[in-house]
């Protein structure tokens, strides 16, 4: 009875298991393409200037694609290509349905996307749907008079008094988010640069127009979009105040503008924004079978915030920006653990899109650097790749780009920079030409032309070029994790399991998949070497030694998984064996 209990019973495991390994690979077979991908983030004015005029442009991306083909890259976002005045560098948009000049036209979009295809890179465009340019002819009519069809298509309000705003909000470029405006004597609301007023997303036709804009550049083949400043399209409707942070010792704070420093809640993450990400999703989901993606810029209070960001029934963001965990800004081993566990098992089970840099925040060199430099880039390429997720990095990144910001107001480009001087530098810093070769202009643009933000000096020897020869580069290392993201499961699909979970000097993981063997990951966050003993036997894995994946340069391979030898900042990632 026993023995027959024990046939059935090891049956049904094994039906089980074979169950898992199938439905995990049918899983993996029927996942969308976005799931475990790498996107990689080009701002178009500093990646490839192909006209000399120090601007770069499509036709320059198109010409770098062997480049990201090489790198290994599934996707690349662009951010905003479409005509504008260009005051916030193309986030404040008078046209959505075309190119602006400076960066080429229509054909040359459609040549991109093709060629593109052609090197299995999908293209994602930036979404602004919070605030056009004012020069947008919406804009244009809803200012003209109280009485034009579109004047509700913008949020304007009566001042609360002669000369007094509606209320206390600010923008979060500087000072009030109130602009007033002559002809029709009202206030329109702008939560960026004046230059950028809120569009009303409680008016229908708003909603539809974006809507069409949304089909628009689907149907122009493109895969997916990166919502931009998504979490601000709507603001309390009784229009309170909002509320003065203060300090620990309760005086109220100032921003890096002078103004009061405000909590944000009454402009910020309103409920009503998950109706409007549902709409855009059903658009998205109309085109079936191409599984586009919607990424949106999510910068939110919890991994709670982030969660509802997926919708209640997984019907809005497939992949809401986690920046709980690359905006830590500092090597701490506890809040890194804790951070890639909340992204592991407090999203419903969904995918974490991890990103450490973009075009608006210091590149990885914030991390520390100096001596240290590329070992602290391979942490941070580390913990980007083979964590579970998809991953974005930001162009020049993968070559450690050093953050340059000007040393003049005189030479500020970024608005921000000139109200915020000297405290807040503006963003040119993160934004400088990308560095191809140690040539004239660093091969970004013609030796003649004068790029639009001056190349940093390093581009001497951190440049693709010279990188590419150097198997120890911090390119290379990019590189390879990426390649090896593609061809070991465990990686690409695994689960993530904290391992050594008391200790604070060495961040360590694993990633199993069923049936594939384990690969284990460490990585350590000080500037001193680290022994470490790995003890798997809570994983019910006995084996004791690893075949090495990856490691820092220089490192010699663990004798055994019980005395693993880390120089500064090293890594070693191997598989059980
Ligand atoms: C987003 C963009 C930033 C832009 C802002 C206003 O935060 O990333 O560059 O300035 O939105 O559109």
């Amino acid at each position: 009875m026993n023995s027959i209990r024990k046939k059935i019973s090891s049956l049904l495991i094994g039906l089980a298991m074979s169950g898992c390994v199938w439905a995990q690979s049918a899983q993996q077979s029927k996942s969308p393409w976005w799931k475990g991908a790498v996107f990689y983030e080009i701002y178009p004015r500093s990646f490839q200037d192909s006209n000399n005029d120090g601007v770069g442009d499509l036709n320059g991306i198109t010409q770098r694609l062997d480049y990201l083909k090489l790198l290994g890259v599934d996707a690349i976002w662009l951010t905003p290509i479409y005509p504008s005045p260009q005051v916030d560098f193309g986030y404040d948009i008078s046209n959505y349905e075309d190119i602006d000049p400076q960066y080429g036209t229509l054909k040359d979009f459609d040549r991109l996307v093709t060629e593109a295809k052609k090197h299995n890179i999908r293209i994602i465009m930036d979404l602004v749907l919070n605030h056009t340019s004012d020069k947008h002819p919406w804009f244009l009519e809803s200012r003209s008079s109280k009485t034009n069809p579109k004047h509700n298509w913008y949020v304007w309000r009566d001042g609360k008094g002669p000369g007094q705003p509606p209320n206390n909000w600010e923008s979060y470029f500087g000072h009030s988010a109130w602009q007033y405006d002559q002809k029709t004597r009202q206030y329109y609301y702008h939560k960026f640069y004046i230059q950028q007023p809120d569009l009303n997303w409680n008016n229908p036709e708003v909603r539809k127009a974006m809507y069409d804009v949304e089909r628009f550049w689907i149907n122009r083949g493109v895969a997916g979009f990166r919502l931009d400043a998504i979490t601000t399209l709507f603001e309390d409707p009784q229009m309170r105040d909002e509320g003065v942070v203060k300090d620990e010792n309760g005086k109220p704070m100032t921003n890096a503008y002078g103004d009061p420093q405000l909590d944000d809640t009454r402009t910020n993450d309103l409920p009503q924004v998950h109706d409007v990400l549902r709409e855009l999703r059903e658009v998205a989901d109309s085109y079936k079978g191409r599984d586009v993606v919607l990424i949106g810029e999510t910068y939110l209070r919890s991994v709670d915030d982030l969660k509802k960001m997926y919708g209640a029934h997984d019907d809005e963001l497939q992949l809401p920006m986690d920046m709980q965990i690359g905006f830590i800004n500092k090597f701490d081993v506890a809040q890194f653990r804790q951070r890639i566990d909340e992204a592991q098992n407090n999203i419903n089970g969904n995918e974490p899109l991890i990103v450490f840099d973009n075009h608006d925040n210091p590149r990885w060199d914030r991390y520390g650097g100096g001596k240290f430099h590329d070992d602290i880039g391979r942490v941070i390429a580390t913990v980007l790749f083979a964590t579970r997720g998809s991953a974005m990095f930001y162009y020049g990144d993968e070559i450690g780009m050093v953050t340059t910001p000007p040393k003049r107001k005189e030479d500020v480009k970024d608005p921000i920079g000139i109200t915020g001087w000297p405290k807040e530098k503006g963003r040119d810093g993160e934004r400088t030409p990308m560095q191809w070769d140690d040539g004239p202009n660093a091969g970004f643009t013609g030796p003649n032309a004068k790029p639009w933000l001056p190349i940093p000096p390093s581009y001497k020897t951190v440049n693709v070029a010279a990188e590419m020869k150097n198997p120890d580069s911090i390119l290379n290392w990019y590189k390879q994790m990426i390649e090896l993201r593609r061809t070991v499961p465990s990686l690409r699909y695994g689960n993530n399991i904290m391992l050594n979970t008391s200790d604070n000097h060495v961040l360590s993981w694993m990633r199993t998949a069923p049936g594939q063997a384990p690969v284990i990951v460490a990585c350590n966050f000080t500037a001193e070497p680290q022994r470490i003993s790995f003890d798997l036997s809570k994983q019910g894995i006995v084996a004791k030694q690893g075949k090495t994946l990856m490691k820092t340069p220089g490192m010699s391979d663990p004798a055994s998984l019980s005395d693993v030898q880390l120089p500064p900042f090293g890594v070693y990632m191997g598989e059980v064996e």
